[in-house]
């Protein structure tokens, strides 16, 4: 229940809405009732996205020190101003260099990374057309855009060419926009047909690897290097520093007029801090350390594929994903997925329900965040714990 006086907006009237239908009450929410779970101690932990466990790896930690104790914990200036530091040119050409791209751009965090982008590229006369399960902060880049918004059934390129058949030649440009890794599901696109769509439609492709970067590729290098594509070929690439790089914040890497234009005129950039200098600093040391330890995106990968594979074995339903760093157990049912996660939570494991209005509500899921320093172990005892935990909640949780 909120104070008086703080306005009720629409998804949380959602969710009150459907707790009540769910005979459930915001003390049954996990993060609520079992805030002392978050940092369920790393074995157990199958809800944090530090894909390649570097978050206390000591070189990172030693880049991130130096850095702070050169230039301090804020750049204390919009980039365009005077908060402009080496560091950031530094990062931006290691980026530009993993998507093949001429320049790139970081941003103080990854959402804001979509929504100011998307907002300077497009505006109304001009449509953008996004697949169906984007990121929340896709869609809000759209919305603050004002182009027109039409949405393409999940990862359906014959959906997708469906609509800009019928679409595209009304409105000025086109943006086409996707995941290369989805943050729910853990399946991919295929980029090969979007970029075909792409030319056929003259249309720009912008993919979001938030989650592809560390995690897919015999690299981690990201959904182009597990696809074999030429990573120029894509329009605008972007992702965060708060994933498989230990950092936070977010990037485009793209064309430099593209990059130009964004410094300009995405407000989240030019109206912003710029990022400071230990975020920049962890960040490059990641990619270096990425480069230099790929056994740590082998390691995230078997791992991936153990648990699919142990939780298939189960009878566990694992929807559409790729087993690779991302793997949704499926309960649909809103009231076992919460009852679900409280009976793991109350074990001691970190494992969160998702719920509306992140997707709709007869999609509820438990999900799996894999990591390289798992252990076969950790991922045999979750899936035990997993099977009791659903098999518990079905059997005994009457309304
Ligand atoms: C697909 C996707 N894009 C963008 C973001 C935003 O990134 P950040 O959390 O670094 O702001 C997220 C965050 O989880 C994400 O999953």
């Amino acid at each position: 229940m909120l104070s008086p006086g703080v306005p009720q907006l629409a998804s949380q009237r959602l969710v009150d809405r459907l707790l009540r239908r769910n005979g459930l009450k915001a003390s049954d929410l996990p993060f609520f009732s079992r805030a002392d779970q978050v940092n369920a101690p790393g074995q157990r932990q199958f809800s944090s996205y530090d894909y390649l466990d570097l978050k206390t790896h000591p070189l990172i930690l030693d880049a991130a020190s130096e850095a702070l104790k050169q230039y301090g914990l804020s750049t204390s200036a919009s980039r365009l101003m005077a908060g402009e530091l080496p560091h950031h040119a530094g990062l931006e050409t290691q980026l530009a260099q993993v998507y093949g791209q001429e320049s790139a751009l970081v941003f103080v965090s990854g959402h804001a990374t979509n929504v100011s982008t998307i907002a300077a590229l497009v505006e109304p006369g001009d449509l953008v057309i996004v697949d169906q399960l984007s990121h929340n902060s896709i869609q809000m880049g759209v919305r603050l855009s004002g182009a027109r918004r039409l949405v393409f059934p999940h990862n359906d390129p014959v959906g997708l060419e469906r609509l800009l058949v019928k679409h595209r030649h009304q409105y000025r440009r086109c943006l086409i926009v996707t995941e290369g890794h989805f943050s729910m599901d853990g399946d991919s696109p295929d980029l090969n047909s979007l970029l075909t769509l792409r030319d056929e439609h003259r249309a720009w492709l912008m993919v979001d690897e938030a989650h592809g970067l560390g995690v897919l590729g015999a690299g981690g290098l990201g959904s182009h290097q597990q696809q074999g594509i030429d990573p120029s070929k894509v329009d605008i690439w972007m992702g965060t520093l708060s994933k498989s790089l230990a950092s936070t914040g977010g990037f485009i890497a793209a064309k430099q007029d593209v990059i130009q234009h964004l410094r300009l005129h995405a407000s989240g950039f030019s109206f912003s801090v710029g990022l400071n200098a230990p975020c920049c600093a962890a960040a490059t040391a990641a990619l270096t350390v990425m480069r230099n330890e790929p056994e740590r995106v082998a390691s995230l990968q078997a791992n991936g594929r153990y648990l699919i594979h142990t939780a298939q074995e189960a009878g566990l339903d694992v929807g559409q994903s790729l087993g690779m760093g991302i793997v949704p157990i499926m309960l649909n049912d809103l009231r076992h997925t919460f009852l679900a996660a409280n009976h793991l939570l109350a074990q001691g494991w970190g494992v969160y329900p998702i719920a509306p209005p992140t997707v709709p509500s007869n999609r509820c899921r438990l999900r799996l965040f894999v990591r390289s320093d798992h252990t076969k172990e950790s991922i045999t005892n979750l899936v035990n714990d997993l099977s009791s935990a659903i098999h518990h909640t079905k059997t005994n949780a009457g309304r």
